[in-house]
């Protein structure tokens, strides 16, 4: 039996950080052994939001790859590509685009909160219609798995209603692919905002040194209730605290009761805490110091894209045929 494909992927806008690799890559390096696993680096996607910033996203493309590849995907089991080198992709998006109508996309809750969080009035063709391209990132090889966060399971449900009405009316051409939403909620940001995010500053990196992580715990929010050392504190309103538990079940317990009791100062947990972050970072900067010799990534992301462009030759050929286009000189080679 072949493995099950799954795919997943990131925006290249940025180096990926603590919440990235606590929501999506310790999964995704599980799921490199129970499945055919493609990691897409989103570039054309970044673009929609970025495209202002093209050299930004160029040198992102390098540093999440090196990202995913430290936090333990192995280049043997795994396919990592960027989604401009893989024209199939881009085929299937505008084929995709005759059957997306634009009120479901204007309706698309992320699409939304996106439009708000740049503060767009008037939104580009490109951005508005993205979950297209998405849909496209994830039919154009036939995964049926799609390991994502609850903020993506708009895309989803778009692509699979996309997926729905092509076969219906072309008779079966593309699968159907299905979410598998993690377990690990969202990871608060060190200034309390729901949400770590790069274009907050409010994150510790993947890529920081030890001396970084402790720099930026210092600077994170804790009970704000807790003047003095000694006075309780609650870790359930705690955004320190949410990092243990998110990292730890056992510390945090710990971190907890010394800090109930007032045993445990905000200083003293912190430096603790980055004591936990940095073992999970150590080995990561190991391999990444590897990893960082010239051409490895490049080499990687060229087989990686190859690889994906056979992958989508079948199924666009299946596209081209349910539309009645001609097969297209590709198909002679
Ligand atoms: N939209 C995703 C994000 O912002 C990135 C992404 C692009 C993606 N294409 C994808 C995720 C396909 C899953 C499948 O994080």
């Amino acid at each position: 039996m072949p493995k099950p494909r799954a795919l997943t992927g990131d925006r290249p806008t940025g180096p990926l950080h603590l919440g990235h690799y606590l929501g999506s890559l310790v999964r995704r390096v599980e799921l490199q052994n129970t499945h055919d696993l493609l990691v897409i680096i989103a570039d054309v996607q970044a673009l929609t939001t970025h495209y202002h910033r093209p050299e930004l996203l160029s040198a992102s493309v390098r540093q999440v790859a090196l990202d995913n590849l430290a936090a333990g995907l192995d280049p043997a089991k795994i396919t990592m590509f960027v989604q401009s080198e893989v024209p199939a992709i881009a085929e299937l998006t505008v084929y995709l685009g005759m059957l997306a109508r634009v009120n479901a996309l204007r309706r698309n809750p992320t699409i939304k909160a996106e439009a708000k969080a740049y503060g767009y009035r008037d939104l580009t063709y490109g951005f508005l219609g993205y979950p297209v391209s998405q849909a496209a990132d994830v039919t154009f090889c036939d995964a049926t798995v799609v390991p994502v966060g609850d903020d993506q399971l708009p895309h989803l449900e778009f692509a699979r209603e996309l997926v729905r009405k092509f076969n219906a009316h072309y008779g079966p051409t593309l699968v159907e692919p299905q979410a598998l939403l993690g377990p690990v909620p969202r990871l608060t940001g060190l200034d309390g905002n729901a949400k770590m995010s790069k274009s907050l500053g409010n994150c510790i990196f993947l890529s920081d040194g030890p001396r970084e992580v402790t720099l930026r715990l210092d600077r994170a929010v804790t009970d704000p209730a807790r003047v003095r050392r000694h006075d309780p504190g609650r870790p359930e309103v705690c955004t320190v605290h949410t990092y243990y538990r998110a990292l730890e079940a056992a510390a945090s317990e710990e971190a907890a009761c010394a800090c109930r009791a007032g045993q445990m100062g905000c200083v003293d947990c912190k430096q603790r805490l980055a004591g936990l972050i940095n073992r999970r970072l150590e080995p990561m900067r190991a391999r990444r110091q590897e990893l960082e010799k010239p051409g490895l990534v490049e080499e990687i992301l060229d087989h990686g894209a190859a690889r994906a462009q056979a992958l989508g030759a079948p199924t666009l050929a299946r596209v081209r045929a349910s539309l009645k286009l001609r097969p297209g000189v590709r198909d002679v080679t």
